[in-house]
Parts: C-alpha cells; sequence; structure tokens
C-alpha cells in the first residue's frame, strides 16, 4: 500500500499545481473563473464556454471531435462543433422551446449526440442523456420524472419509446436522426438541419441557472434526477488541466458514455473547454479495438474505469501487437483502482495509472492523483485545491488521520449539483452540519491521500471488524486465477456477518475443490484473519452498472433472497 511510483510523463503541470500544498492553502474559485468565456453581463453558458470560443479563435479548424464507429469515422473542427449546434439550437427555439424545458437524447455515441447537446445548452433548456441501451421502463422513469418535452432518438431506438409514449403526456416533439420520411408527430432531424441558420443568439444564463441532468441510482428507490448549473465549467475546466493534464497538442479519448457523467463532465465539457482534439469511440468493448483506437489516433492522454482496466488485464499481452507509445498519461475513475491495476499498468504502458474520485452529484473531480506528485497505488489521491474533504464521525466531527469514517466535503465548490429534480427532501438527505455527504467511507492518511473503503452500505461487520470489500476484492484479484470479485457481508449468527467472496475465473481455470483451497492460502497470506473470505462462490459475470461498478447489493439481495430493486442502470 505504501509503495509510491515515481511521476509518469506529465508536462509541466498548471503553474497554480506546481505547488499543491500552497495552492490547497491560497486557490480561491473566483481565481478560476477568468478561464472560461464570460457574457458581459456576469453570464455564461456551458456550450459558448466549451466550444464556441474555441471556433472565435485560432483553434476554428483544429478538429474537436475525432469520431470513429465500427466501419465510418468522421472529424468535427471547434467551428463546425459550433455551427452545427447553432443550426440545432436554431432547430428547436423554432418549435418554441423554452427556457428551463428537459430535452433529453437517447442515441448512441454519434456526432448527431454531442451535437444536439451542445445545442440543448445553447437554447437555455436543460439537456439529459440516456443509455442506448435502456429499456422501456428506465426509459419511462427518466422521461416521466423530469417532465421531459423533447426526445432526440434514431428510427431504432424509438421503438423503445412508442412501448411507453401514451404514458408521457408531458412529451411533445420527438426528433429522429435517421430518417427523412417521419410519423406526423416527430420531426425529421436531417431536413430541419438543411434549412437552419448557422448563427444563434446563444442564451446568457445565471451562473447557477439549470443547464444538463443525469439520472443515478441510490441504494432504494428509482433513479434520481441530479441536475446541474452551467457554472460547473469553471471545475470541469481546471481539473481538467490539474488532473487530466490536457495541453494544446494532447489527443485524449475518454471511454465513457455520455449516458454517465463521466461521458458528460469529461467527454465533452472539460476538454473542449480546454481547446483538446477529443476521441469518441462508437463501438463495444474489445482489448483489440481499444488499443487500435490508441494506435490510430495517438492518443496520448487517456481516461477510463477500473473494470476496463481489469478487462484488458484478462486479454494478457494484447497491448504488445499495438504502437501505444503515444500514450503519456492515464487516468481512471468510478470505482476502486486497486493496487494491482496500476501495477499492471506500469507493465503494460511504462506509467501509472492516476486514480480519481468524484460522484455524479458532484458534477466534477474531488479528489485525486495529480500527474504532478507520485502515485499511492490503491489510494484515491489529495483533494483538489478549493475544496475541503474530511473524514467525519455520525455527528459531523473530523477523525484522527488512518481512522475510517465518512467521506464529506464542504458543499461550496461550483459543480455541486443544483438540486434532485422535483424531490428536495431527497438533496437536503445529503447535507448534515455543514458538510456535504458522500455516501462513502474511507480514511485519510497523515500525507493527505485518501483510501476508498467502500460504500457506507457495503462495508462489511464481521466478529466485531470492520472490513471494506474493496481490500478483500483488491487481494483476491491479485492471484492469478481470479480476474474479477465481488464481496459482500452475509449475515451470520455468530460474527455478525461474515465475507463471501464471488469470483470470475480467468480463462482457461476452471472451478474445483483445489482451486479454492489454493485461494482461500493465497488470501489467508494477505489479508488479516478477519478480513478473509469463509464462503466462496465461482460466478461467470458480476451484476455491474452501466459505467463498470460491481453492484454489491444485487449480489447480496440474490445471496438472501431478497427484492433487488432499481436495475435500470445495470447493465444486464
Ligand atoms: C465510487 C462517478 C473508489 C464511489 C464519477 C462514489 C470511486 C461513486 C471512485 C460515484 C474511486 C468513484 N475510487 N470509488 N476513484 N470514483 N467511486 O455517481 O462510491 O457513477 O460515491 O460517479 O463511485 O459514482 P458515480
Amino acid at each position: 500500500m505504501e509503495t509510491i511510483i515515481e511521476k509518469s510523463r506529465t508536462i509541466v503541470p498548471d503553474p497554480i499545481l506546481r505547488d499543491y500544498d500552497d495552492a490547497s492553502r491560497t486557490f480561491q474559485w473566483k481565481d478560476a473563473y477568468d478561464r472560461i468565456e464570460w457574457f458581459d453581463d456576469g453570464r455564461l453558458n456551458i456550450a459558448a464556454s466549451a466550444v464556441d470560443r474555441h471556433a472565435g479563435s485560432w483553434r476554428k479548424n483544429k478538429v474537436a471531435l475525432y469520431w470513429q464507429g465500427n466501419d465510418r469515422a468522421r472529424k468535427y473542427t471547434f467551428l463546425e462543433l459550433s455551427n452545427l449546434s447553432n443550426q440545432f439550437a436554431n432547430v428547436l427555439t423554432d418549435t418554441g422551446i423554452e427556457k428551463g424545458d428537459r430535452v433529453f437524447i437517447f442515441l448512441p455515441r454519434v456526432p448527431e449526440l454531442y451535437v444536439s447537446f451542445l445545442g440543448i445548452l445553447k437554447t437555455g433548456a436543460i439537456a439529459g442523456t440516456m443509455f442506448a441501451a435502456f429499456g422501456p421502463e428506465g426509459l419511462y422513469d427518466r422521461l416521466h420524472d423530469s417532465g421531459a418535452r423533447y426526445l432526440i432518438t434514431d428510427s431504432e431506438l424509438k421503438k423503445r419509446v412508442y412501448e411507453i409514449k401514451d404514458d408521457l403526456p408531458d412529451l411533445e416533439h420527438i426528433f429522429v436522426i435517421d430518417e427523412i420520411d417521419v410519423a406526423d408527430d416527430e420531426i425529421s432531424y436531417p431536413e430541419a438541419m438543411k434549412t437552419a441558420s448557422r448563427t444563434f443568439d446563444v442564451a446568457k444564463m445565471r451562473p447557477e441557472d439549470p443547464a444538463f441532468m443525469l439520472y443515478t441510482s441510490g441504494t432504494t428507490g428509482k433513479p434520481k434526477g441530479v441536475v446541474h448549473k452551467h457554472l460547473a465549467i469553471v471545475q470541469q475546466h481546471v481539473t481538467t488541466e490539474w488532473v487530466l493534464d490536457l495541453h494544446e497538442d494532447d489527443i485524449y479519448w475518454c471511454t465513457a458514455d455520455p449516458g454517465w457523467v463521466t461521458g458528460v463532465s469529461y467527454g465533452m465539457l472539460g476538454p473542449w473547454s480546454c481547446g483538446s482534439s477529443v476521441v469518441v469511440y462508437d463501438g463495444r468493448f474489445d482489448p483489440d479495438a481499444w488499443y487500435g483506437i490508441i494506435e490510430r489516433y495517438q492518443v496520448s492522454v487517456w481516461y477510463s474505469a477500473p473494470t476496463a482496466f481489469r478487462m484488458l488485464m484478462r486479454a494478457g499481452e494484447a497491448y504488445k501487437n499495438y504502437d501505444l507509445s503515444t500514450l503519456r498519461h492515464i487516468c481512471s475513475v468510478g470505482e476502486p483502482l486497486n493496487a494491482e491495476i496500476v501495477h499492471w499498468g506500469m507493465k503494460a504502458f511504462e506509467m501509472p495509472i492516476h486514480d480519481n474520485y468524484w460522484q455524479t452529484e458532484t458534477g466534477g473531480i474531488l479528489i485525486a492523483n495529480y500527474p504532478s506528485m507520485p502515485v499511492k497505488p490503491g489510494w484515491m489521491g489529495k483533494p483538489i485545491p478549493g475544496i475541503s474533504a474530511a473524514i467525519v464521525d455520525g455527528d459531523g466531527n473530523r477523525v484522527p488521520y488512518n481512522t475510517e469514517g465518512d467521506l464529506a466535503l464542504t458543499p461550496d465548490f461550483p459543480s455541486m449539483m443544483l438540486a434532485i429534480w422535483k424531490n428536495p427532501a431527497k438533496y437536503a438527505e445529503y447535507f448534515k452540519k455543514g458538510w456535504y455527504l458522500t455516501g462513502d467511507r474511507a480514511l485519510q492518511h497523515e500525507d493527505g491521500y485518501f483510501l476508498f473503503i467502500g460504500r457506507a452500505d457495503d462495508v462489511i461487520l464481521t466478529a466485531g471488524e470492520r472490513v471494506g470489500p474493496f481490500e478483500v476484492e483488491s487481494a483476491l484479484i491479485e492471484h492469478p486465477a481470479i480476474v474479477e470479485a465481488g464481496v459482500i457481508g452475509k449475515p451470520d449468527q455468530l460474527r455478525g456477518e461474515i465475507i463471501k467472496a464471488f469470483v470470475v475465473l480467468a480463462p482457461g481455470y476452471e472451478p474445483s475443490d483445489d482451486l479454492e483451497s489454493d485461494i482461500r492460502k493465497f488470501v489467508k497470506t494477505r489479508l488479516a484473519g478477519h478480513a478473509y473470505p469463509r464462503e466462496f462462490e465461482f460466478v461467470k459475470t458480476l451484476p455491474k452498472t452501466r459505467s463498470g461498478k460491481i453492484v454489491r447489493r444485487m449480489l447480496r439481495a440474490k445471496e438472501l433472497g431478497l427484492p433487488i430493486g432499481d436495475i435500470s442502470t445495470l447493465e444486464e
């Protein structure tokens, strides 16, 4: 845990971060405000800050989006993106859109998704994104709760919308991106775009006005609509510089879908606000395809998630067949980045993978391993300047270093959510004694780095000891036969809970008693006595969210025969 790996190939860090300790003492958010585009009257618009200002600068003919489909590829410059999104904003305006209207996008990662997202923001409406994998129920929850008035989709996906459309009284306009002859109550996107003007008077928004929203699942109940404001761009911008280390000549690939907050904040807004070229790959996960993207586009900065790295790890040495020499910085988010993966990254890419931590609710990165600092494998890093993160007890008091507690933040940063849509009570639940509570358990070392322990509700209590499923899973996947593990607490009369591990084996391994006893021996040497799993189950796959997080509550529910709860954000 304590090993420290020296810096990766960073370019000179942002001046603010050259001295982190100084920055975290002195930095104020207003120092960052002048880094994004403002209108004269103190108003702004995320889409103008992200794209239009580059379209009006020397970057106008720089490629903003390299789009790669399965058998097609396209490029869009900043000027083209700006013009196209102006056109779509005009199309929306012609239909009578009003500020604050909810406009949802239900598309694969096609260029129209990116164009329409920006166009919606330009009108002052609220843009909502959804994974193309959603079924009618997931769609209904989002479109109904948000009262969406507009939907942008394609001829294939719209079929799922029609299954529930009668129950969506607010849904007035459906844009179809790949049809000219559409039904009476639909609008053909390509037809409407043909005649739309390329100039648009972008809505000047107050910093606190809503801009976009995403639905996220809690442990109970339906998914909740997290609403973000235009001001969020300030944090997305500076964290893209500080953490993702994007510079003028970088080619940046974020593997996240915009249905997930990472695909919005760091798949589009942050990197474009820095004037960076972004690669979007609209295809399924496949190690060869992924390494091929890095090689073809000469990707230099890559942002992905632990599950993806684990899947690449499982593909063995496939990376050897590609020229990945342009890579200079790699980041990860969304779930614990086990030390094991960082060490694998050192082997495969000759540089550490940099973990960072944040949430849908926080709209931007909170805690990170900075490119300008050594990486502590297995640790999330240090808070970004401008927010204060702390470990607190149940009464909101700070606990000493190296003591587990609730990870809390002072909620005064620009990308903090504005609201939970139509649910002020749920919003209020996040705050206690001046803190925003993340719902995560963590600890802080005296060197300032934070260690993730688990969701507050996943922490296992066995024989009076608290055990984080993450540390057990990390130990398990160090065994050569194991590629993935999910660990839960299972009620036990004697110990309160015992630890049960669900493990996925690497290709070439078959479950057997011998293998199980070998794994038992292996983890016993790595974990404290109370932390080693008493029960094992070999499984083919683990339940995951679309963003790749192992959903332990599903493992637990299945194990105990309990109701599974909301599964709309799950992979399968
Ligand atoms: C978890 C993701 C460990 C955490 C952008 C958090 C992490 C939740 C990390 C938010 C990390 C995110 N290490 N756990 N680096 N990053 N998490 O809303 O439990 O999809 O509260 O946003 O993911 O997930 P969300």
